[in-house]
């Protein structure tokens, strides 16, 4: 989150003189819209998709593709909920590896999982809060009709709970394992595999590992610590001709994650530091620490895998990425308190409004997409 630092402050200064600028329209529900290639409005869509992947203990972390649609709700000069409209996909690097969506590597087209996010990024400026109170997210991987009709040859997803997927699983740990020259590993799920035929059959798998119980050498076994945490992500394979049995694997391991292990959702984590300090009397009285909610938040969303398009018949009278993220359905808005993210003595509240639909968003949205393929594009 290091590098994010400079990018905001940069933004906050820009964002303050940006009020009248012509891309925002003020509509009905007294949003702003947003222009959806606005650098400023894209610093705050990375840091409220950063959010959600510290959030989640599930799954790949989301990069961001293009914003698809952006409203701000202003109270006065120091606060703002940015309504976000996220068009995301998968990357190759588990949630679990805390890793900056920016820093992980993207996938191929015929892996290519993608979606859209909304969220709710609540902005304090003067007692330096940026919080996503409110996400939910829908993915489906890439249509496997429109990639074997591009790469006939290209490896296609199969279920993970596919006995041979299991034993390619097994079998590139227990290569791993023997050229591990102490520490043990075991697999704890497989998160992702693929088949293709080429002289034989290939498994393509990916899997969360843990540390075993035992190393290599059994009188160590009792300087083995209990936990059970994933340690890292493998990417093994097994393939087989008439002749011979290939195998092949990689792990990388997560940084670790020190003794405070699921301490990432802490609003102070979720990155009030990033915002510049500002003088004000209310942060005076309080202080200028702000203590973390401690179990106040809840799980904040969600993320929901569906079927390929193409297979997904119930889908076709509906919306093909259905993201509801509805925390009140009174037009006028309802006060949600907020006060966990303040340490002060006094109640705080924000104003939420009915997820706006994509009916008065900017003339300049979606915004222009760093993976441009229609196949990976939500309508
Ligand atoms: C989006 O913004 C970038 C710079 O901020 C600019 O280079 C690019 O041309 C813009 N793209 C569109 C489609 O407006
Ligand atoms: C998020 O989505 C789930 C189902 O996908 C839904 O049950 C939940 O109500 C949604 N959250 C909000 C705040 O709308």
């Amino acid at each position: 989150m290091g590098l994010l630092l400079p990018l905001v402050l940069c933004a906050l200064a820009v964002g303050s003189g940006a009020t009248s600028s012509p891309q925002q329209v003020l509509n009905p529900s007294h949003l702003l819209s947003h222009d959806c290639n606005n650098s400023y409005v894209l610093s705050f869509a990375d840091i409220t998709l950063e959010h959600i992947n510290k959030d989640r203990k599930d799954g790949y972390v989301l990069s961001l593709n293009r914003a698809s649609d952006v409203r701000e709700y202003r109270e006065g000069a120091k606060i703002s909920t940015y309504y976000f409209t996220l068009d995301v996909l998968e990357t190759g690097c588990h949630v679990l590896s805390k890793k900056p969506w920016k820093k992980c590597e993207g996938r191929l087209l015929h892996e290519s999982v993608y979606g859209q996010c909304k969220s709710l990024l609540y902005i304090h400026r003067t007692a330096r809060i940026l919080y996503t109170l409110s996400y939910n997210c829908t993915l489906r991987p890439v249509s496997r009709r429109r990639i074997q009709q591009l790469c006939p040859e290209c490896p296609s997803p199969i279920d993970v709970s596919d006995p041979k997927v299991l034993e390619a699983a097994t079998e590139s740990l227990a290569k791993y394992n023997r050229e591990s020259t102490l520490k043990q590993y075991s697999l704890v799920k497989v998160t992702r595999a693929s088949s293709q035929w080429a002289f034989g059959p290939s498994y393509f798998v990916e899997y969360l590992i843990k540390e075993a119980r035992c190393t290599k050498f059994q009188f160590s076994c009792i300087f083995q610590s209990p936990a059970s945490e994933p340690v890292g992500l493998c990417k093994g394979s097994l393939s087989r001709n008439r002749i011979k049995t290939f195998v092949s694997v990689t792990c990388n391991f997560f940084e670790s994650q020190g003794p405070a292990f699921g301490d990432e959702n802490s609003a102070v984590d979720q990155g009030s530091a990033h915002l510049p300090k500002v003088e004000d009397s209310q942060q005076k009285k309080a202080g200028p620490t702000y203590a973390p909610p401690i179990a106040t938040t809840g799980p904040k969303g969600s993320v929901q895998y569906l079927p390929d398009l193409d297979d997904d018949k119930s889908q076709s009278s509906r919306e093909s990425f259905p993201v509801h993220l509805d925390l009140t359905t009174n037009p006028q808005g309802e006060d949600l308190d907020i006060s966990f993210l303040f340490s002060v003595p006094w109640r705080e509240t924000m104003m939420v409004l009915p997820f706006p639909s994509k009916e008065h968003r900017s003339a300049e949205c979606p915004g222009p997409a760093k993976e441009p393929n229609p196949l990976v594009l939500p309508p």
